[in-house]
């Protein structure tokens, strides 16, 4: 192998880049994706890291369990669609500081830039979901999803909320995102106050969804993550169209709380009671 674009991590990266391109998810530069490399990795990438490391740049936020930590991050202003072309000039890796409250750049943006505007989201999120999955998490995603960024417009942003409607638009999404979906009010992007609101979310659940944004997603691996993302968008599309096409905008009918219990039943997972139990007093909001 001579070239890092060899390295299977590398390859995997820009390909989801691509996967989220061809869903729509990336117009312009929109969305961003962070992955925390495994100590093997690194070292597969390490001959080919700049001579000279660049400067230490600080987040605004800390982390004590990411001190020392690399990861893989799209850059800021760069197109996702133009990654498979050229990885050099729009993904990079940083390696993480040893007070875990700054990077520098180790490999990549060639033609200069630095990590997404929204690292501080992502850097957070990281150190919530690597605390609670024990180090399993190791990919955050961030995507501008026109299903679930319409639902924010017609819905409460209220996580139980969002959570019953997406469980209840296609039978098998509780079994993908059994511990439900956060929400986070509008806030101005890319800084640490909506990073901080958003791993608040991330203690409990595995996706955020950003109002009149977008949505954050974390998982072990790329598939898991990007299945995530899949899913919990196409429900939102569903909930979208089913609302659009009914005359009262109000569903004829829909999965019930038992049809919930008995697929959680069936397939062995434990799906979050609270939402479970939570009752609306809209009865749109079911
Ligand atoms: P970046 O280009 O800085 O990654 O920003 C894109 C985006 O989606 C901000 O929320
Ligand atoms: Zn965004």
């Amino acid at each position: 192998m001579n070239s890092i674009l060899g390295v299977k991590i590398i390859e995997d990266y820009i390909q989801m880049c691509s996967d989220g391109v061809r869903q729509g998810w990336h117009e312009r530069n929109g969305g961003n994706l962070t992955y925390r490399m495994r100590p093997e990795e690194v070292d597969e990438c390490e001959t080919y890291f700049d001579a000279v490391p660049g400067p230490w740049v600080p987040m605004g936020v800390q982390a004590d369990n990411l001190k020392g930590e690399y990861f893989i991050s799209t850059g800021s202003g760069k197109f996702l669609a133009n990654v498979h072309q050229e990885p050099q000039n729009n993904i990079c890796i940083v390696e993480i500081n040893e007070g875990g409250d700054s990077w520098r750049i180790r490999w990549g943006l060639e033609n200069g830039g630095v990590p997404t505007s929204e690292f501080p989201t992502h850097f957070m999120n990281h150190s919530v979901r690597k605390r609670v999955t024990d180090g399993e998490n190791r990919v955050i995603y961030h995507a501008h999803t026109p299903y679930v960024i319409a639902l924010t417009y017609v819905l409460p942003h209220k996580a139980e909320v969002f959570t019953r409607m997406l469980w209840k638009s296609a039978t098998e999404c509780c079994v993908v995102f059994p511990g439900g979906v956060g929400v986070v009010p509008w806030m101005v992007p890319g800084g640490a106050e909506i990073a901080r609101a958003t791993c608040r979310e991330m203690e409990h659940y595995d996706a955020a969804i950003w109002a009149f944004h977008g949505l954050f997603v974390s998982g072990p691996d790329f598939d898991t993550a990007f299945g995530l993302m899949h899913t919990i968008e196409k429900a939102a599309q569903i909930a979208s169209i089913a609302m659009s096409a009914s005359p009262t905008g109000k569903p004829a009918q829909v999965i019930t709380d038992d049809n919930l219990r008995a697929i959680g039943e069936a397939f062995g997972v434990k799906l979050n009671e609270d939402v479970l139990n939570y009752k609306s007093d809209d009865p749109l909001y079911c």
